[in-house]
């Protein structure tokens, strides 16, 4: 790791002392003892190849390592990130803790909420990632955190049960080792992806399994190893891609093409457009029959498809047509109202019934924070509930208020 000079730029302590009053002021920290962690770990320390700028951004992560593809499959978080899962894990002093995806700066800020009297276990499937966050936490004077280079998939038994758990890599499911790796009492924070969509969910154990107390939009790199996502991906031309985690949808590149090259068809909701991550997220888990579309600059730029896509969009789908969201601006109120723009012999249906949902969530449970979700362990009933995710070690639901 070679360290760059950054004497004729900000001190490092000033940038911090900005970025605890920046992460105050946008909701990020919300109590002292998160306030005093991110305070007094020395941040920068954990990303010495950064500009300093870049290592005490709020919302930019810093990277670490690529794969062979240039995708990023190891970064420092973001601080307000961190410091949103930091408060839904609700640490306390003497905690025993487990961190499952490491870098350092976040085990570092575990322990400085744990205390000495606490224990912080970090995991990573990666030696070079674990081998750098010792050497990090080592020069930051953090030693009593342990690393252990492991799949994070079967947890560390051997300091279980754990107060906490908290997972910083994108997961697919919760393995048996998470909820058993959990004390009585104890909370998982697990940023958890459906359908292309990931929120860190934090869970406290019940009777049946998991139930969530709070969720937040998170952004995270996939978990590799044995627990990696099981996701079809269908091209459907140069640029526009459909990508489901959902067994049951059907996922005909050729015939959805074809639907493109039809006429479109576009509805409007009467709705407004707004709560954008509250809305995608019901969306993915109520509509029916769900793949993500993705659809890249330049096919919207031709005006094949919506620029709500660009960053992808839940898309309702048949064997032979589609049907996503967009939306337009309101003249009246100066925001925008919510819509669909479909393609294909049924196109009619599946743009109503989208429709129909784009209404029922602005009339009944537009708000932040209006989903509870459950994890049950276990073989998935069937036939699978309407509102469930079926997964391999389990199935996920989601109820609105
Ligand atoms: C976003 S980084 C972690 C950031 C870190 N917690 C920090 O302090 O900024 C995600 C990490 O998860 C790790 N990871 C991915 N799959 C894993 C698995 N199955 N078990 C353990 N670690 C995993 C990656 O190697 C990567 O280092």
């Amino acid at each position: 790791m070679t360290a760059i000079d950054d004497s004729t730029v900000r001190d490092p302590d000033g940038l911090r002392a900005d970025m605890v009053r920046a992460l105050r002021d946008q909701d990020g920290i919300k109590s002292e003892p998160v306030a005093a962690a991110f305070a007094a770990v020395p941040r920068h320390q954990f990303a010495p190849e950064a500009p300093l700028e870049l290592a005490y951004d709020l919302h930019r992560t810093v990277p670490v390592k690529k794969d062979e593809h240039g995708l990023d499959i190891s970064v420092m978080s973001a601080a307000h990130l961190q410091a949103v899962m930091l408060e839904q894990a609700g640490i306390e002093p003497g905690m025993k803790v487990l961190e499952i995806g490491s870098g350092g700066v976040n085990a570092a800020y575990l322990q400085e909420l744990v205390g000495p009297d606490g224990d912080v276990t970090t995991v990573d499937i990666d030696r070079d990632i674990i081998d750098r966050a010792r050497l990090c936490l080592d020069n930051a004077g953090y030693t009593q955190v342990k690393t252990v280079v492991a799949d994070g998939e079967c947890g560390v038994p051997d300091g279980a049960p754990y107060d906490r758990i908290m997972v910083t890599a994108a997961a697919w499911d919760i393995p048996p080792s998470w909820i058993s790796g959990l004390a009585e009492k104890g909370r998982l924070v697990v940023p958890l992806t459906v359908c292309g969509t990931t929120r860190s969910i934090a869970f406290d154990r019940d009777r049946d399994g998991l139930l969530s107390r709070s969720y937040s939009l998170a952004h995270f790199v996939p978990m590799q190893g044995e627990g990696a996502a099981e996701e079809r991906k269908a091209m459907l031309r140069d640029g526009v891609a459909l990508r489901t985690d959902d067994v049951r949808v059907p996922l005909n590149a050729q015939a959805l093409d074809h639907a493109l090259d039809t006429p479109r068809l576009e509805r409007w909701s009467g709705a407004a457009y707004d709560l954008p991550d509250e809305l995608e997220l019901y969306l993915t888990l109520n509509l029916p029959s769900v793949a993500r579309l993705h659809a890249d600059k330049e096919v919207i730029e031709r005006g094949l498809i919506e620029a709500s896509a660009r960053l992808g969009v839940p898309a309702l789908v048949s064997e032979d047509s589609i049907a996503y969201r967009t939306r337009r601006e309101n003249g009246d109120t100066g925001g925008f109202e919510s819509g669909v723009v479909a393609h294909g012999p049924q196109a009619e249906s599946l743009a109503d019934e989208y429709v129909k949902l784009l209404r029922r969530w602005a009339h009944d449970h537009r708000r932040r924070g209006a989903a509870t979700f459950r994890y049950l362990p276990g073989p998935a009933p069937s036939p699978l509930p309407r509102d469930a995710v079926r997964r391999r070690h389990g199935i996920v639901t989601a109820t609105w208020r």
